[in-house]
C-alpha cells in the first residue's frame, strides 16, 4: 500500500502504512500546548498514578505520556506502553532509552493486549478510540488487565462536536460531518459514558475539558481541513464551490484576526470491582 495522504487524522489508524514523521510531528505539537498538558496532567491523576504504582498507557504513541507517568511511579513502580504502530513503538524505545527508567513498550493491538489478566493498577488510553472500529473489545481488554479496584481512564472528542465561527452555517455542518466521518468511531467520546457501563466499570466520572483556539494555522494543522474538504467533494458530499467560498471566509477572517474554533474532550474514569 502507499503511503497515505498527509496531514489527515484518519492516518492514525494505521501509521505503519503512512507519514510516521509526519504523524508524530503533530503529536509533538500538541504535547507542547498548555490545554494537552493540562488535560493529561488530570488523568494521570485520575488513574491513580502516584509512587509504587503501576500503569499502562494504551496506544502510547512516541511515549511521552510513559515518560511522564514514570516519574511519578518513581523506580518502585512500572509503566507500559502499548501501540499497535511498528514505527510508534520503535520511536518510543528510541526517545525513553535511559536504562534507568522502569518502562517498557509493546507493540500490541487495543483488544489483545500482550500481558497477563491484572497486570496493572491504573490504565488509560488518549485518543485512542477514535480509531478503533470496535471501541467495546479495547475497553474489554482494558478492564482485563487491571487489577480489581483498578482504574481505566480513556480521554477523546467527539468530532461532531467540533465547532469554529464561519457564516458559511449548512458548508461548515458538511465539514463537520466530513472531519467526523473520516475516522472509524469519530463520535465514540459522548459515547464513552454509557461503554464504561456496558462493559462493567463501576464509579464512573465524566469530566469535560474545553479547548478553545483563535490560532487557525494550529487548528488547521491538526484537522488539514483541505484534505477533508477534498474527501468530501469526492464523496459528493460537498462542491468545489462551496468548499472555495469557505476557505476563503477562513482567510479572510485569518487576516482579520476573527477567527474561533474549539473541541471539547471527554474523560472518563471507572473502576474495575472488587
Ligand atoms: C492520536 S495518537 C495518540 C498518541 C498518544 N496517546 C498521545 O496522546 O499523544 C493515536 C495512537 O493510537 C495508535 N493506535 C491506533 N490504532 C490502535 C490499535 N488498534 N491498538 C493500539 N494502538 C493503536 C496509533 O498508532 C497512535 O500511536
Amino acid at each position: 500500500m502507499g503511503k497515505e495522504k498527509r496531514g489527515l487524522i484518519r492516518n492514525f489508524v494505521d501509521v505503519d502504512h503512512a507519514d510516521g514523521e509526519e504523524l508524530i510531528s503533530r503529536l509533538d505539537l500538541l504535547q507542547s500546548l498548555d490545554f494537552f498538558q493540562n488535560y493529561k496532567r488530570e488523568s494521570f491523576e485520575r488513574m491513580g498514578a502516584g509512587p509504587g504504582k503501576h500503569l499502562a498507557d494504551i496506544g502510547c504513541g512516541p511515549g511521552d505520556d510513559v515518560r511522564k507517568l514514570a516519574d511519578l511511579v518513581g523506580e518502585t513502580g512500572s509503566v507500559v506502553g502499548f501501540d499497535v504502530s511498528e514505527s510508534m513503538v520503535e520511536e518510543a524505545k528510541a526517545r525513553h532509552a535511559e536504562a534507568s527508567l522502569p518502562i517498557s513498550f509493546k507493540q500490541s493491538p487495543a483488544h489483545n493486549l500482550a500481558c497477563p489478566d491484572q497486570s496493572f493498577d491504573g490504565v488509560r488510553s488518549d485518543r485512542l478510540y477514535l480509531y478503533l472500529d470496535h471501541p467495546l473489545a479495547a475497553l474489554a481488554e482494558a478492564k482485563r488487565v487491571v487489577k480489581p479496584g483498578g482504574r481505566v481512564v480513556v480521554v477523546e472528542p467527539d468530532l461532531e462536536g467540533v465547532w469554529f465561527d464561519n457564516s458559511l452555517c449548512s458548508t461548515t455542518r458538511k465539514m463537520i460531518h466530513a472531519l467526523s466521518d473520516s475516522v472509524p468511531n469519530g463520535r465514540v467520546g459522548c459515547q464513552l459514558y454509557r461503554l464504561f457501563r456496558d462493559v462493567g466499570l463501576e464509579n464512573i466520572r465524566l469530566d469535560l475539558c474545553p479547548w478553545v483556539t483563535a490560532d487557525w494555522a494550529l487548528f488547521d494543522k491538526i484537522f488539514h481541513f483541505r484534505g477533508i474538504a477534498e474527501a468530501a467533494i469526492a464523496e459528493g458530499e460537498l462542491t468545489e464551490a462551496e468548499s472555495d467560498q469557505w476557505f476563503g471566509e477562513m482567510e479572510e477572517r485569518k487576516r482579520a484576526d476573527r477567527i474561533l474554533g474549539g473541541l471539547t474532550l471527554f474523560l472518563v474514569v471507572g473502576q474495575k470491582p472488587q
